[in-house]
């Protein structure tokens, strides 16, 4: 059976990536802070509960990280697809800070989760992977982390800890190449989430999610490494 990690799955796009994997037949490992307590998890557990495997995790912290690793390998001895969704847009409890009224600690917090977080994941999960069938890992990003198209002003912690998870999807797939692991970076897209509170958003996560499985799915050697949407376009860095 596929075996898939996905972060950030108590809520938003990474519950219903929790949900679509679940249709697909997968092992799927929800981790998120909230993730054993959470209702729409718990609905699904009730169908599937051979299946799906809630677990606590903080992505910022180590012994965190490594709780999770030894938690999963008593279940699993091998991992086809991580998905690093996890993410803040603000290190605050309210939205992203103006320019004139910054705070180091909110940034910082920002990168750890969006950027540092996702690699540190990776390298715990590695061994894992390594013995995946045609294993993928699957950094949800933004287009807000385009340098090239970017005209916003503000989201400095956001959009510039999107841009570092972007680079360090291209490191990373050159450092796991000789592995056969592919990495990519996908944005959703403009998805209705608890994240965006946002009516004017396009997108519900079923379409967003529907279409970067598609993507996932669809992946070959020589996309590892590049920056897509939740369409397959390609987004220049
Ligand atoms: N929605 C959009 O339009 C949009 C657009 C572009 C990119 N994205 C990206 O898509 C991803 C998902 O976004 P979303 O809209 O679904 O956001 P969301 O509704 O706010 O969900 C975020 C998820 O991340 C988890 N999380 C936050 N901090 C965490 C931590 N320290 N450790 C573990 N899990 C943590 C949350 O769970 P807990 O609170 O239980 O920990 C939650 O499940 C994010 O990376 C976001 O940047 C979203």
């Amino acid at each position: 059976m596929k075996t898939v990690v996905i972060t950030g799955g108590s809520q938003g796009i990474g519950l219903e990536f929790v949900r679509q994997y679940l249709e697909r037949g997968f092992h799927v490992f929800a981790a998120s802070r909230n993730a054993q307590r959470t209702e729409g998890l718990h609905q699904l557990r009730k169908a599937h509960a051979d299946r799906l495997s809630a677990h606590a995790l903080d992505v910022r912290d180590e012994q965190s990280r490594r709780d999770f690793h030894e938690a999963i390998s008593t279940q699993m001895t091998s991992l086809d697809l991580l998905i690093n969704n996890a993410g803040i847009i603000s290190g605050n409890e309210e939205s992203p800070l103006p320019f004139g009224a910054l705070e180091q600690q909110g940034l910082a917090k920002v990168f750890l989760v969006n950027a540092i977080a996702p690699l540190m994941l990776t390298e715990c999960l590695f061994s894992l992977l390594c013995k995946g069938v045609d294993p993928v890992i699957v950094n949800i990003t933004s287009d807000n982390g385009s340098i090239a198209r970017n005209h916003q002003r503000g989201k400095f912690g956001y959009s510039a800890s999107k841009a570092a998870l972007n680079m360090i999807t291209k490191i990373l797939s050159l450092e796991l190449r000789d592995q056969g692991i592919k990495v990519v970076a996908l944005h959703p897209g403009w998805v209705k989430t608890p994240m965006t509170q946002h009516e004017a958003a396009p997108l519900d996560p079923q379409e967003s999610v529907r279409g970067m499985i598609r993507v996932i799915e669809s992946l070959d050697t020589r996309d590892s490494g590049s920056f897509l949407d939740w369409k397959g376009e390609r987004i220049p860095w």
